[in-house]
């Protein structure tokens, strides 16, 4: 058997080598499209990240494929239904982020409020002459009110976290949460407005699909407190680039915090780099030493399931068993 990794590991792979043949691209930039689409056919198993594409043409082109696994929890790159079409299963790793990436969200909450970047700038430029009464103000968390879109694993790791800066944490997702679990975390539940209109602080960890595509857009921005900080750890394309660098700009909202962008990387000449209040660092919500290998661990027993044959134990599509 023939197996593909899009990227280099931070694990050792000789699990896989004693079950196949492994071939792994080696650069440090993703393969492109076109060479993932002229290896597929020859491959039985494909371990791939979020920057690869996986559409229907490559699926069908990969006639021998016996599963697809992702190195990461979100699989808004492939295309599920053409997978399942195929009765291919796609895993992923869900579980194991959840808390780095919830850590991740509050270092830039609280970079964002206290304006970590901007004083670590000033500094290194030379500007600290003194102590200064109004120098850098930034806004108080404690008593806060705090708007999570989207109760998941990573929104109630956030929400869990609030606690120890005795904030008000209201959340809006497409289904309500069972009352158990908003009565454990101390949340309470509003509509996406009435949480945007209320909120100092909201912070996304939704998935990217159809529906919370440019769910942020100059509507919603409007409906913020020009006090407010937006921070988004989940899907750059959750946020219209144009409508937050508007926001920003004209102080309809107050500062931004975001690990992702549309597209990826950000472009360098995107107006949204010449903001003072916006901090953006490279989608590393999950880097940590430990979590990445735990993902890593996971994407490959996924793998190995299915190329046994055998039911991948964290799979997107379980249609394809029934
Ligand atoms: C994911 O897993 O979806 C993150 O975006 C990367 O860890």
């Amino acid at each position: 058997m023939k197996i593909l990794v899009t990227r280099n590991l931070p694990i050792d792979l000789s699990d896989l080598a004693q079950v196949a043949e492994v071939e792994v691209w080696p650069e440090r930039q993703p393969p492109a499209y076109e060479w993932l689409l002229e290896k597929v056919p020859e491959i039985d198993g494909l371990l791939c990240l979020l920057t690869d594409r996986i559409d229907r043409t490559l699926l069908e082109a990969g006639q021998r494929l016996k599963a697809v696994s992702q190195m990461a929890v979100g699989y808004d790159n492939i295309e599920i239904a053409a997978a399942t079409a195929r009765g291919i299963p796609v895993g992923h790793t869900p579980g194991v982020l959840t808390e780095a990436t919830a850590d991740l969200t509050w270092a830039l909450l609280l970079s964002a409020s206290r304006r970590i970047v901007e004083g670590d700038r000033f500094t290194r430029s030379g500007q600290w002459q003194t102590w200064e009464p109004d120098l850098l103000l930034g806004a108080d968390l404690t008593g806060a009110t705090l708007g999570i879109v989207g109760l998941g694993r990573i929104g109630q790791a956030v929400a869990r976290r609030a606690r120890g800066f005795d904030m008000r944490v209201i959340y809006t997702s497409r289904q309500r949460c069972d009352l158990e679990v908003e009565q454990a975390l101390g949340v309470e539940y509003r509509s996406l407005e009435q949480l945007l209109s209320t909120s100092d602080f909201v912070t996304i960890h939704t998935a990217l699909t159809s529906e919370t595509h440019y769910l942020f857009g100059d509507r919603q921005f409007q409906q913020m407190q020009p006090t407010a900080i937006l921070i988004n750890t989940a899907r750059g394309s959750i946020v219209e680039p144009a409508a937050l660098y508007r926001a920003l700009q004209t102080g309809q909202i107050a500062a931004a915090a975001i690990d992702v962008t549309e597209p990826e990387p950000i472009p360098m000449d995107s107006p949204l780099l010449t903001l003072e209040n916006l901090i953006v660092t490279p989608h590393i919500g999950s880097a940590s030493v430990k979590t990445r290998r735990k993902m890593a661990e996971m994407a490959i027993a996924n793998l190995l399931a299915g190329l046994r044959g055998e039911r991948l134990p964290h799979v997107v599509n379980p249609e394809v068993y029934s």
